[in-house]
C-alpha cells in the first residue's frame, strides 16, 4: 500500500449510485458547530463538500483500515485526488482490539514522519472503532488539529461520528481514555452500508429503534411498519431512517454536549446492554445487540415499577424481537447487579435507568429496585432461550 495516495488504492470498490437528495442537519454545540451531511454516493463528492472547510492544500490524513478501503477507499481518494487534494493513507488494524492508546501512538509517529503540522487534517473512513481512534488522535496531536468523520457502518452514522466523544480502550475497561473533540463535518453515505456484514447492519438497527423511543415515534413507526425493506436495506428508507436518526442525536447532543443531563437519555437501553457486554468480555454481543437486550429489560423494569404502560413496554419487546436473531443471554444475575453498580456512569453506585413514558418520551430514574432489575434480567434469559 502507497503512503501517499492521489488516484489509486485497491482494486474492487463497491459501486455508487446516485440521487441528488442531500440533507445537511445542523449540530450547535458550545465548541463548534457543523453540519452532518447525509446523501446516497456523497462519497464521491467528499472533496467539493469539504470546500470552505478544509483549505486544499492542507495535508490531509486518511484514517482507515483494510476491509473499508478495499471496499470504499476509492471512491473516496478519487474525489480528493479530483479536488487537488494530496491524501496520506494512514491504515490501522480492523477491529475493537486495535481501539488502544499504542495505535494512536503508532498513527501520531507516522504522521510526524509524513510531515504533519498543526494545519493538517485527520479524516476518518470507517466504523466506531476508527472514528473513536481517529478522533482522538485528531484531539490530541499536535494539542488539537480538525479531524473529519465518515463513518461507514448504520452505528457509526447514526451515532458514533457525531457528537465529539472520541477515545480508546485500557485493559481495565473500554472508553476509558478519551476526549471530547466535535468534528468539523461528518459525511455519512447509505450507500456505503450496502456491503456491510448481516449482523452488523442490524446492530446498527438497534441504535436507531433507541432514537424512536427517546423521541421521535415516526422512527419507531417506520421500523415497525417497514422491517423486511429496511432489513432488505431499501436504500430510500434507509437514508430516510439515517436522517430522522441523526436529527435526534443532533438535537440531543446540541442541547447537552457533555453529558450533564439530557444527553444521557441516549443510554437507553445502554445501562443493562453495556453490563451484558462486559460480563461476556465484549466477544459475544454486538454493542447493538446488547443494546436490544438492553431494551427489552429497560421495557420490563419500566413496566414493573409502574413508568412505562403495558403497551408500551410490548410494542418495545416486539420490535427488538422483530428485528432479531440476538445472541443467548447466558450471564449471572448476580454479575449483571455487580456491574450495574461498578459502570463508569453509575453515580455513588446507584445506577441510572432511562425509561420509556410512552413512545418517544423517556426519564431518567434512580430509584430502581434490584427486584426490578433480577425481573429483567430473567426475562431477557427467558426470552433468548426460547427462540
Ligand atoms: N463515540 C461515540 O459516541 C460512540 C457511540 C457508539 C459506539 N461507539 C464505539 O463504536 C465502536 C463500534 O463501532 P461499529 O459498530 O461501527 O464497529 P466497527 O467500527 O468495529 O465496525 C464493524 C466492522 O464492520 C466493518 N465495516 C465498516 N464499514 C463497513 C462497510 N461499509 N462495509 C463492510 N464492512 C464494514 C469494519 O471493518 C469492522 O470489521 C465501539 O468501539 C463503540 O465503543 C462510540
Ligand atoms: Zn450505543
Amino acid at each position: 500500500m502507497p503512503e501517499w495516495l492521489s488516484t489509486s488504492i485497491h482494486a474492487g470498490a463497491a459501486r455508487i449510485r446516485y440521487t441528488r437528495s442531500l440533507t445537511r442537519i445542523p449540530v450547535r454545540t458550545s465548541s463548534r458547530s457543523y453540519e452532518v451531511v447525509v446523501e446516497r454516493g456523497l462519497l464521491r463528492s467528499a472533496s467539493a463538500l469539504l470546500q470552505g472547510l478544509v483549505p486544499s492544500h492542507a495535508k490531509t490524513f486518511l484514517v482507515s483500515s483494510e476491509p473499508i478501503l478495499k471496499l470504499w477507499g476509492i471512491p473516496l481518494t478519487e474525489s480528493f485526488s479530483a479536488g487537488g487534494r494530496h491524501v496520506a493513507l494512514l491504515e490501522m488494524p480492523d477491529g475493537e482490539t486495535s481501539k488502544k492508546l499504542r495505535t494512536v501512538e503508532r498513527l501520531a509517529e507516522k504522521m510526524v514522519k509524513l510531515g504533519a503540522d498543526r494545519r493538517s487534517v485527520v479524516v476518518a473512513l470507517g466504523g466506531g472503532v476508527v472514528g473513536d481512534v481517529a478522533g482522538f488522535l485528531a484531539s490530541s496531536f499536535m494539542r488539537g488539529i480538525p479531524v473529519v468523520q465518515i463513518p461507514t457502518t448504520l452505528v457509526a452514522q447514526v451515532d458514533s461520528a457525531i457528537g465529539g466523544k472520541t477515545g480508546v480502550n485500557l485493559v481495565s475497561g473500554k472508553n476509558l481514555m478519551g476526549a471530547f473533540h466535535q468534528p468539523l463535518a461528518v459525511l455519512a453515505d447509505p450507500d456505503v452500508l450496502s456491503t456491510l456484514p448481516d449482523r452488523e447492519f442490524r446492530s446498527g438497527l438497534f441504535e436507531s429503534m433507541k432514537y424512536g423511543v427517546i423521541r421521535n415515534r415516526q422512527i419507531f413507526d417506520l421500523l415497525e411498519t417497514h422491517r423486511d425493506a429496511l432489513l432488505r436495506r431499501d436504500p430510500e428508507l434507509l437514508a430516510q431512517l439515517i436522517v430522522e436518526c441523526v436529527k435526534v442525536k443532533a438535537d440531543v447532543v446540541s442541547a447537552d454536549e457533555r453529558e450533564n443531563g439530557e444527553r444521557k437519555i441516549l443510554n437507553f437501553g445502554h445501562t443493562v446492554g453495556h453490563a451484558l457486554e462486559s460480563a461476556t468480555n465484549y466477544k459475544h454481543f454486538l454493542h447493538g445487540e446488547a443494546v436490544g437486550w438492553g431494551m427489552i429489560a429497560a421495557a420490563v423494569i419500566g413496566e414493573s415499577i409502574g413508568v412505562t404502560e403495558s403497551d408500551t413496554a410490548q410494542r418495545i419487546i416486539a420490535i427488538v424481537l422483530a428485528y432479531g436473531s440476538l445472541p443467548t443471554v447466558d450471564v449471572g444475575t448476580r454479575r449483571i447487579l455487580k456491574l450495574l453498580q461498578s459502570d463508569k456512569k453509575t453515580m455513588g453506585g446507584v445506577p441510572h435507568f432511562v425509561l420509556a413514558t410512552g413512545i418517544g418520551k423517556v426519564e431518567v430514574v434512580n430509584t430502581v429496585p434490584e427486584s426490578a432489575v433480577v425481573k429483567s434480567v430473567d426475562e431477557i434469559k427467558r426470552l433468548s432461550k426460547a427462540r
